[in-house]
């Protein structure tokens, strides 16, 4: 393969910025022509954000599985399209070439068709990182299927809502899953969460544990068995669906302020388009590298840069069962050595842990096949953006600090790998098509450069969110209605001196905890159903490794006679509502909470208490009963 549109210089890259800004329709278009349409489009772009409704490309038909498989086959059938490698490094790892996958996700198309799945059905998996998981994605999008995929550490009540909110009717799932030293039994957390599931009629389990698990006459097959039967059939082929480029391709949930999570819908052609663009840009990838993304295909990044965005460039693309310190804090290093690894794809969580072990499980690694780093999901602090660069990349290779969100489709803001020149800390500057721009409480624009304000998008991309599933109102209200015509993004941002862009953190009540978004009332809500609780606060706290951490303030129904085990108790309801991401790491026992006379919970008070910013508390004269701050301040955790 190759890419025309790779920008290959920065004046590449300014130029094709420009182009981008002043002609989008025609920008687009080049990028677009690129790619396998059943039917090309009639428009580029029609656009509102007041309503809002995007489209792209409307009237082309495509099915993104012609782009990330059948074009292929011709010229990189041969090559490995997916490497796995298992959890525990003394299994086999698995290398899938391009027709292999190709023939996988056919089969597993042709089991979805036998258990009734249709066109525009919704399919929730929840899976390991397995190769599987990848077909189960690509097998539903090339049958007009919508994946809904759930991280494999949520609940069952997670799940469930989850399902309900989608109405999905079929469940691919495995008996479990190896992260690490555990073994998580991912069937039997479905079938406590398909309980309050009425719309599920089939689930399909792939083997992967050997975990014990209760099958379901009637509802529970096997993915093995129903593999048999399509092969007894003789492999029928299945021809990809023809989409409509604004035909649902996935849902993927996500945190926001309020309690409930969002389906944030993505589209087939803008979604791939973009997803493409942005992984051969921002990584620069070349034909023929192997690319590693450590991210889970449960959460956006594996959706757009472990499966979409690298198969529709042709690229390989390998998958991680594990855990970055199994069995030791080298396993990132000893797969790179491994697989020579040419690019690298983490989180600053991810760094910051590793770097706590010392160099001991980096030395003796050869990383000299590595050319290109990349961080997503969170602020990374220099410290972390140095070590990675000097210790990691030996000081050779360009890191990428990537900003985007579940929301945008694909990377945002983020330096063109070795192109860009970068700024430890930065995401830098806006990629091709996009147009960032900072505003005030008030939404008026902030110009010029030094400068601080809300992030918002002025202009749509093709990768960015069409609706919230089912619930249009909640998207326009979310993302739209803060500042007129604007995407808002709910982050913080600075530009400094050089116009370059850095990422200050959420600005609304979203934490990012590892780089997982959690909303603080999705916490909340969980923490109030522990029947001892009658009312809680959560807020952020900056923490070493998690950079953020959870600080819960919890009024307790009566005396709290052993906190250490309520704090437990508390922590194991959250496990059991949200999942163990969202488990608080403090929980302080208070009388009160400081709220303002109409009953608001003053937030910002509780943040600079778990900040350990007491004496900088702001106005607490509003306050109903300020005495409340004092007990606070003093029972600091
Ligand atoms: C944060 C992950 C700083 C940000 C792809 C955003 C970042 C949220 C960066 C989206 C980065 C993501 N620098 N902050 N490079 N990347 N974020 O939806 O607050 O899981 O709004 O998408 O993560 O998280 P999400």
């Amino acid at each position: 393969m190759s890419y025309p549109y790779q920008l290959k210089s920065f004046e590449d890259y300014q130029q094709a910025w420009q182009h981008s800004v002043t002609d989008p329709e025609g920008f687009w278009a080049n990028v677009a022509d690129h790619f396998y349409w059943r039917r090309k489009w009639d428009k580029v772009l029609e656009w509102d954000f007041k309503t809002p409704d995007v489209k792209w490309f409307s009237g082309a038909r495509l099915n993104i599985t012609e782009n990330c498989l059948d074009r292929h086959l011709g010229t990189l059938g041969n090559q490995p399209a997916i490497i796995w490698e298992p959890n525990d490094p003394e299994e086999r790892h698995r290398i899938l070439t391009y027709r292999e996958l190709y023939n996988k996700v056919c089969q597993f198309a042709n089991v979805l068709k036998n258990n009734g799945v249709k066109k525009g059905d919704r399919v929730c998996i929840y899976m390991g990182m397995i190769p599987e998981l990848a077909i189960a994605v690509l097998a539903c999008a090339r049958i007009g299927a919508i994946h809904s995929v759930v991280f494999g550490g949520f609940s069952a009540q997670s799940i469930a809502d989850r399902i309900q909110d989608a109405q999905c009717n079929l469940v691919i799932t495995c008996d479990g899953a190896f992260r690490g030293a555990k073994d998580i039994p991912l069937k039997s957390v479905i079938d406590d969460a398909l309980m309050a599931c009425p719309s599920v009629k089939r689930v399909i389990v792939c083997t992967r544990t050997r975990t014990p698990v209760s099958m379901l006459k009637g509802r529970d097959v096997w993915w093995e068995d129903e593999i048999k039967q399509v092969e007894t059939m003789g492999n029928p082929p299945v021809p990809a669906e023809e989409m409509e480029a604004e035909d649902m391709l996935f849902i993927l949930y996500t945190s926001g302020s309020t309690g409930k999570p969002k389906g944030v819908v993505h589209t087939c052609g803008g979604y791939m388009v973009y997803a493409n663009y942005t992984f051969i840009n921002s990584f620069q990838y070349k034909p023929g590298q192997v690319y590693f993304c450590t991210a889970d295909i449960g959460w956006i990044t594996g959706h757009s840069y472990i499966v979409y965005g690298p198969l529709s460039a042709g690229a390989t693309t390998l998958m991680f069962e594990g855990v970055p310190t199994y069995p030791d804090a080298g396993r990132f290093w000893d797969i790179v050595d491994k697989f020579r690894v040419n690019i690298l794809y983490t989180a600053p969580t991810a760094i910051r842990s590793l770097m706590g072990y010392g160099l001991g499980p980096v030395n003796h690694k050869d990383l000299s096949s590595l050319t290109t780093l990349g961080t997503v999901g969170e602020p990374i602090n220099e410290e972390a953006w140095h070590w990675y660069k000097d210790q990691i990349g030996k000081g050779k290779c360009p890191i990428t600090d990537t900003w985007w969100q579940t929301e945008t489709g694909g990377i945002m803001i983020a330096p063109i790998a070795g192109i860009t020149p970068e700024k430890p800390g930065y995401a830098t500057l806006p990629l091709p098509g996009i147009q960032p721009i900072l505003v005030d409480e008030t939404g008026k624009e902030i110009e010029g450069n030094g400068v601080n304000g809300n992030l918002c998008i002025k202009f749509p991309w093709p990768g960015m969110i069409r609706t919230t599933y089912g619930d249009h109102e909640r998207c326009r209200t979310t993302y739209f209605s803060t500042y007129e015509n604007l995407y808002f993004t709910g982050d913080g941002c600075l530009r400094d001196e050089d116009g370059y862009y850095r990422i200050t953190g959420r600005v609304d009540d979203v934490l990012n905890v590892s780089g997982h978004r959690i909303g603080t009332a999705e916490v909340e809500n969980a923490i109030n159903m522990h029947a001892g609780v009658v009312e809680s606060a959560v807020v952020g706290y900056p923490h070493e490794i998690k950079g953020q951490g959870i600080y819960a303030f919890v009024i307790a129904e009566k005396q709290v006679k052993d906190p250490e085990l309520t704090r437990k108790d508390i922590m194991q309801t959250v496990s059991r509502i949200i999942g163990p991401i969202a488990k608080p790491d403090k929980i302080q026992f208070v009388s009160g909470l400081p709220k303002t006379r109409s009953g608001k919970i003053m937030r910002r008070i509780l943040r600079k208490i778990a900040e350990g910013e007491m004496d900088n508390l702001g106005d607490t004269t509003t306050l109903l009963d300020p005495a409340v701050v004092e007990e606070i301040k003093t029972g600091r955790l």
